[in-house]
């Protein structure tokens, strides 16, 4: 839709905004209408370098032609019917899924924090029922996100930030222990613990990968204590840390992980995926969803995927990540540079990240902020060494004109 053909004006729409719809968004100043591969276009058909990709969602490039025509195919056979009878893409994508990164069961959610909630679910059912009814707690990272439902909220290890305050008490059952502290972890889990929750590399916590020693030492703890290792990869996954799961940078495999963002290409879809030996605590009747595994999100999923291995941007993702680091170094206050694969953040000695973000959005650029101090960088993965120049040459400007 265009908002020429609407008959009303940017401001008016603007106005509409802010008398109908809840005041939880910082937003830019323009009309996001179309979109293309690396670019957004605004209602004047300005183009914008999209360099936060719907927030690490449209992997593939803005609008990919695969994922819209499995869309445009799906709709116009069938856009929802809910789990009764057998569907086509959910048994297509199910396969897809699995094989492809070794897991053994998928169950549909449709976003990365109903993703988490199944997981916790089926974690605390697994530990219940084959250890007892105090065998349910889970330890988490502090500085973690982990979506804004309940349970994930409770398992998101930042009690002083905006997404916690005002909603009190949380869930019970969940400790937090410090990321890259494997010390920190052992000391956190005692008898009624039955899994550690982490994410691979903490995004909205800053950008920060967990090292190699740690994850390695986080298996092994759970497998002496027999407790679930529980992989939140909703931003991670789909290859945006140059593999296919971020889990595969340390050769382990959890026994629970979410992914969400990235698989659907745009549509809402996010999943669950477990080990024989997890996935068995989802028995009949103990988890439902009326839209997960939805026919249309499937197949907008299934291209998606196929498009993601078929061009091997999982390597790509890891080429131009370390490109674009190496470029980003060299920009004025940078405290430090992290990140994994095309999830990278710069950290600034100062705070001016969200002066930076409104600098980069003026001159056609989009990116995030996380506080004032780091901007956050999840372009499409078919992002091009000229992408990343022009990227680096916009936040230098944006850096210098504040
Ligand atoms: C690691 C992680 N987990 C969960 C979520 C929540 O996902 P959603 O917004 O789809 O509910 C996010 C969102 O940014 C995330 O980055």
């Amino acid at each position: 839709m265009k908002l020429k053909d609407t008959g009303i004006s940017k401001e008016e729409l603007k106005a509409l905004v802010s008398k109908y719809m809840a005041d939880t968004y910082e937003r830019f100043d323009f009309v996001a209408e179309t979109a293309k591969d690396m670019y957004l276009y605004d209602e004047n058909g300005e183009a914008y370098l999209d360099f936060y990709a719907g927030i690490a969602v449209n992997s593939t490039g803005n609008c990919n032609e695969k994922v819209v025509a499995a869309i445009k195919e799906q709709a116009e056979d069938l856009i929802h019917t809910f789990n009764y009878p057998y569907t086509i893409p959910q048994a297509l994508l199910a396969e897809l899924i699995c094989r492809t990164i070794g897991m053994d069961k998928i169950f549909y959610q449709n976003s990365g924090t109903e993703a988490n909630e199944a997981m916790i679910k089926m974690a605390r059912k697994y530990g219940v029922e084959k250890y007892g009814p105090d065998k349910y707690k889970i330890v988490t990272a502090k500085n973690s996100f982990h979506g804004r439902t309940y349970g994930s909220l409770s398992a998101t290890g930042q009690p002083d930030n905006a997404c916690q305050i005002g909603f009190k008490p949380v869930v019970p059952g969940f400790t937090y222990a410090e990321f890259n502290d494997l010390v920190s972890f052992t000391e956190a889990c005692d008898e009624d613990t039955i899994a550690i929750m982490l994410e691979p590399v903490q995004g909205e916590g800053g950008v920060n990968p967990a090292t190699y020693e740690f994850m390695r030492g986080i298996r092994k703890l759970c497998d002496e204590k027999g407790m679930l290792l529980l992989l939140d990869e909703v931003q991670t996954g789909w290859c945006r840390t140059g593999k296919i799961m971020a889990y595969m940078h340390y050769d382990i495999r959890p026994d629970i992980v979410t992914m969400a963002k990235a698989m659907g290409g745009g549509m809402p879809i996010g999943a669950v995926c477990a080990t024989k030996k997890a996935a068995g605590a989802f028995t009949k009747g103990a988890h439902g969803s009326t839209y997960g595994g939805n026919p249309v999100c499937c197949a907008a999923s299934y291209a998606q995927i196929r498009e993601l291995l078929d061009r091997n941007l999982a390597e790509n993702a890891e080429k131009m990540g370390r490109y674009f680091i190496e470029k980003l170094k060299n920009l004025p206050f940078v405290k430090e540079v992290r990140g994994m694969g095309l999830l990278i953040g710069v950290e600034f000695t100062k705070e001016i990240a969200i002066g930076v973000k409104h600098g980069c959005a003026d001159r056609k650029l989009l990116i995030t902020a996380i506080g004032n101090k780091i901007i956050r960088m999840v372009p499409p993965l078919i992002a091009t060494e000229e992408d990343c120049d022009k990227a680096c040459q916009i936040i230098k400007e944006s850096i210098e004109a504040l």
